[in-house]
């Protein structure tokens, strides 16, 4: 509230915000970003792990005196309007969204339990049946930058003022979407070639629970291939792509942890359309592309280099490059982010600015 003498009083609103899974790497991160944001107010975080203790401990500057508390107490606190970001397992948010949607609050789930369009499709890449098939419909993909408006029947859309459910995109396949989709939507690959991708992320992609093969020892200085035919960010990128491309798509993905602490990139593969090559690797039609995709976006940049994560990091920036090469006429699309920025906590938070009809960067600026 600010009152000035002689002046008018100015009411600034902030809208009341609970995180749950607050202890995780994108919990925590939800909760750096909203301490700063001037329309958000944290009304409660939970952790089990942590209940009791001051959010301010792990979080330097934090604000105000709020404490962690346990799932159950803050899903009680649920009020009309609220915002609730989910920085859960899926399995956790399958159970967590229905309730929280009951007590008419709006929630941005972070996991993968309303990403897919297909309930059938939950068996096979999450090892669950979908318990709430309906919420799939409700939910809105939230990647502003590639489905700005309510699509057409069945296509993601981003999320509108007064949507309730926001399905945020993966880490991995927020950076595949924004590097590919403006490629196929401008018919620059062959639609019947399928699509290789690499993927390379730091150890926070993996989250804080424990497990022998995320020991220090194991990590460092190694390479490792992992779910490998099998990562839940395969059909949730075929979705999108196969949105852009209009008509279905069939990706070959392999992800690898690296030895970093955050951040990740990827490479596409994709078969260039009959005649790009005789345009040489440069060819101008890629950066029209992009141009046309991006114009005006702000959370993407697109770069005259393949991009490092490192150029982004605690930003919630994605880099997208593409070259081609003549020689075996293949189109290779790079994409950068921070996965607990652009990849969790950041687009999460566009997509709350996006449901409360404010700038989209409200918040998000890093220095
Ligand atoms: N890490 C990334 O880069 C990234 C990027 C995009 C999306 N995501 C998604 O975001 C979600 C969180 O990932 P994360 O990496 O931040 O995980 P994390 O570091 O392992 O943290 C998980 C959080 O979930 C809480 N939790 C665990 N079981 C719960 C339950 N039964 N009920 C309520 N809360 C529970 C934990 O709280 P306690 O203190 O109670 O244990 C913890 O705060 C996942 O769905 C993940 O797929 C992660």
């Amino acid at each position: 509230l600010t009152a000035r003498p002689g002046r008018s009083t100015t009411r600034i609103v902030r809208t009341r915000v609970l995180v749950f899974g607050a202890s995780g790497y994108s919990g925590l991160e939800l909760l750096r970003w909203l301490a700063r944001h001037p329309r958000a107010e944290v009304a409660g975080a939970s952790s089990e792990r942590w209940a009791g203790r001051p959010v301010g401990g792990p979080i330097a500057g934090w604000p105000g005196g709020l404490h962690f508390e346990p799932h159950p107490a803050l899903l009680e606190r649920a009020v009309e309007g609220a915002i609730a970001f989910l920085a859960t397992p899926a399995e956790t948010s399958l159970s967590l969204a229905p309730a929280l949607l009951s007590r008419g609050a709006r929630v941005i789930d972070l996991s993968g339990a309303f990403r897919l369009r297909r309930a059938e499709a939950y068996p096979e890449w999450y090892g669950f049946e979908h318990p709430a098939p309906a919420l799939l419909d409700q939910a809105a993909y939230g990647l502003p930058e590639l489905f700005p408006e309510p699509g057409a029947p069945g296509a993601p859309a981003a999320p509108a003022a007064g949507g309730r459910l926001v399905a945020n995109p993966g880490c991995y396949a927020t950076a595949a979407i924004l590097a590919i989709a403006p490629l196929l939507s401008a018919k620059l690959v062959d639609p019947a070639a399928p699509i290789v991708l690499d993927g390379k992320s730091g150890a926070t992609g993996a989250g804080k629970k424990l497990e022998e093969s995320m020991l220090f020892s194991e990590v460092a200085e190694a390479i490792r291939p992992y779910r490998v035919g099998k990562h839940q960010h395969t059909p949730e990128i075929e979705q999108a792509l196969g949105l852009a491309l209009g008509r279905p798509v069939a990706l070959t993905f392999t992800a690898h942890l690296v030895p970093l602490r955050r951040g990740l990139v990827v490479s596409a593969y994709l078969r260039a359309r009959a005649g790009l090559a005789g345009r040489g690797s440069g060819a101008p039609e890629i950066a029209e592309a992009y141009r046309a995709a991006y114009a005006g976006a702000r959370f993407v940049r697109v770069r005259s280099e393949p991009p490092d994560p490192a150029g982004v990091a605690g930003t919630n920036i994605c880099d997208v490059h593409a070259v081609l090469d003549p020689r075996t006429e293949t189109l290779i699309a790079f994409g950068a982010l921070d996965n607990l920025v652009k990849g969790a906590a950041g687009q999460a938070i566009q997509n709350m600015n996006r449901l409360l009809g404010l700038d989209p960067s409200t918040g998000l600026v890093a220095p």
